[in-house]
């Protein structure tokens, strides 16, 4: 498949470089009490990033606070966040606090809950913090290419009882298309991206720079958060001979569990929270890889052990986090819905009936379908009308060739089953995998009031029309 033929980082890059250890993400604190408190500033404009090792010069990036991923915003659970987002880039931008089931007024999307921050102007965001997890922030706003210049960064809530670990880390993971010179391609918005798998790019970055190892110790205990930032790149990561336990999925703890075939899979806007110990002996290496593209499996970054040794034995802390505050949907109540995917190459849209009208939809960019309709300007109706502190079930089918990750603004929802086999581990998402043909059901109570978008986090499809706005009608409301 053309567009899976990517260089790998390593052919592009590998070349002359000397050894980088990946950096800590220094956290911006910004637990904040009142009112009076001084919003946290967070400032997009362009910039330039290392996002290669010296030798080679930076990239000019679109960064908030001049670095790449933005600054990791920490909080803890309950706390207020108020954060003034600056735009100092020269079209308009919003910030979507990915994951936060924040008051509709604060979700940061376009047309939709507000109107785009103009270039030069501010808007304040303030939300509490109700759930304690691993979060991302965004624009909303021209999603491919602003988040695909770089605008992105991590917003962890703090567990007020969290777990034990010697180590709490957080990797971005992103994903650049970018050109021997080693800067960004401008082709974004092309056709060839949105109708195959998005905007897969040919250099992959942790927290902002092209990964070689990271330090360790032997005995040591690591709570990794992963948060795959990238437009469309999809991570399998092997962590070979370690044994990752996941802990939380999207933010959401979930029963501590292997992942399912040694792979964690991650899809655009997901997160997994692992537990990792670190088995080895004093100066061993282990590395990750990432095999998800058939035929272009790298290795993603080594771990190589230190010469002095933390602890003998593994410990036995325990590992289940605290349940978040989330109502659980009532299933003999929950109203059915079904929700079908079309669209893009090799899937239903190219055969058929309706082939033509199809195919004059696609001239307009309209390459991929939510029950008929692709939504690729602001959305004017509903796609569903719910009632407030109903519960739902929403049967998903993904009738394409392609992978998607579905993502629900406002809540977070059980994935209940995938092709009629009941999941596992109670999982609570907010962005969920769909395999090319699968159908995955989700549940949850319509509990946040506003219009909410419903959309693929593949930038490109999202922008082709695989979005759509699900309305939470709040008491009196009727349509
Ligand atoms: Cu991460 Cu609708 O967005
Ligand atoms: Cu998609």
């Amino acid at each position: 498949m053309m567009l899976n033929r990517n260089i790998s980082r390593r052919q592009v890059l590998r070349t002359g470089a000397a050894f980088t250890a990946i950096s800590a993400l220094s956290p911006a604190r910004i637990a904040m009490a009142g009112p009076t408190d001084e919003p946290f500033v967070l400032r997009a404009a362009s910039g330039q990033a290392a996002l290669r090792p010296a030798p080679y010069g930076p990239t000019d990036v679109w960064s908030y606070n001049g670095s790449i991923p933005g600054p990791e915003i920490r909080v803890r659970q309950g706390d207020r966040i108020r954060v003034l987002a600056q735009n100092g880039l020269d079209e308009g931008t919003t910030v979507h606090w990915h994951g936060i089931r924040t008051p509709n007024a604060m979700d940061g999307v376009p047309f939709l809950t507000q109107d785009p921050i103009s270039a030069g102007s501010d808007f304040l965001y303030e939300f509490d913090a109700l759930d304690a997890g691993t979060f991302w922030y965004h624009p909303h706003h021209r999603s491919s290419e602003q988040v695909g210049r770089g605008l992105s960064g991590p917003l962890i809530v703090e567990e007020t009882d969290p777990i034990r670990v010697d180590r709490d880390m957080t990797w971005m993971l992103d994903d650049w298309r970018m050109s021997p010179d080693g800067q960004i391609v401008d082709d974004f918005g092309s056709q060839a991206d949105a109708m195959h798998g998005g905007r897969i790019g040919n250099s992959v970055t942790i927290n902002g720079q092209i990964p070689e190892r990271i330090s360790v110790r032997a005995g040591e205990r690591i709570r990794l958060r992963l948060i795959n930032a990238a437009n469309a790149r999809i991570f399998a990561l092997n962590f070979g001979t370690f044994a990752p336990v996941i802990v939380a999925l999207d933010g959401q703890p979930v029963a501590p569990h292997a992942p399912e075939g040694d792979i964690v899979l991650i899809g655009p806007a997901m997160r997994v929270d692992l537990v990792i110990d670190m088995t080895g002996k004093p100066g061993d290496a282990a590395f990750v890889t990432d095999i998800f593209y058939q035929g272009l499996e790298y290795r993603l970054v080594d771990l190589v052990y230190a010469p002095d040794r933390l602890r003998d034995t593994v410990p036995d802390w325990p590992m289940d986090l605290q349940p978040n505050p989330l109502a659980d949907p009532d299933m003999a109540s929950a109203e059915r819905h079904q929700i079908v995917f079309n669209g893009g190459m090799m899937g239903q849209m190219m055969m058929g009936n309706g082939m033509r009208s199809m195919m004059d939809q696609m001239r307009e960019g309209n390459i991929w379908f939510i029950n008929g309709k692709a939504a690729t300007g602001p959305i004017k109706e509903p796609l569903l009308v719910l009632p407030q502190g109903t519960s739902h079930v929403f049967e998903m089918d993904n009738r394409t060739a392609w992978h998607h990750p579905i993502h629900f603004h406002g809540h977070s929802f059980r994935v209940i089953s995938r092709n009629g086999q009941p999941t596992r581990y109670r999982e609570w998402q907010d962005t969920v995998m769909m395999a090319p043909e699968e159908r995955v059901e989700i549940a949850f109570v319509a509990d946040n009031p506003g219009d909410w978008m419903f959309h693929c986090h593949i930038l490109e499809h999202q922008a082709a029309g695989m979005m759509g706005v699900v309305r939470v009608a709040s008491g009196s409301t009727k349509i």
